[in-house]
């Protein structure tokens, strides 16, 4: 279960896929599924699910509702970040964060660097809204997994922080 000492109840968890393809039902969404699976084996409880186009308009309602609304802990996007004209998730963010947090965007990118020349492309943000954490990963299946592979040891501490916990960092 990932929890903390200020939150005994497992961290709610929600992953939103963009995907033009997958939204008109041409693709099946894989990153989307492994994620899904991913958080839950790390102990996180999936509160919901949802593939929007690339647009920024039905990003920023899927992540607002599920922050102002629903008040999941942690929101995982996949897909968009990158530099193709239709790669908007960047843009969303910019436009319903309160806070950046830049060190996630730029570890994932130093360390898929050492996988690929191409993870420079990636223009994932992290960062909160509200008491949510909110991170982007990249579209295809492996590069979700490599990028949220980078962030998950710091996940708990981080949101435990979000949300005002007190403990000592040192200890975490
Ligand atoms: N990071 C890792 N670890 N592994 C990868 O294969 N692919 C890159 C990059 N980051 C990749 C990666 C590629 S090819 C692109 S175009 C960007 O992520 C952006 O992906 P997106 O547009 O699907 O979000």
């Amino acid at each position: 279960m990932t929890s903390c000492e200020n939150h005994p109840q497992p961290f709610s968890c929600a992953v939103l896929t963009m995907s033009d393809k997958g939204s008109r039902g041409e693709r099946l969404d894989e990153s989307g599924a492994m994620l899904q699976d991913l958080l839950q084996g790390e102990g996180y409880h999936l509160q919901a699910y949802k593939m929007v186009p690339d647009q920024i308009e039905a990003i920023t309602s899927a992540l607002v509702q599920w922050v102002d609304e629903e008040r999941i802990d942690l929101i995982v996007t996949t897909g968009g970040t990158g530099v193709s004209p239709s790669d908007v998730t960047p843009e969303a963010m910019r436009l319903i964060l309160d806070r950046e947090i830049p060190g996630m965007g730029e570890a994932m990118r130093a360390a898929s660097l050492l996988k690929t020349p191409h993870a420079i492309l990636s223009r994932a943000m992290a960062g909160i809204r509200k008491r949510s954490l909110i991170i982007n990963l990249p579209g295809s299946t492996r590069a979700a997994r490599e990028n949220i592979e980078v962030l998950l040891p710091a996940l708990p501490h981080a949101l435990d922080k979000i949300q005002g916990g007190t403990s000592d960092c040192a200890k975490s």
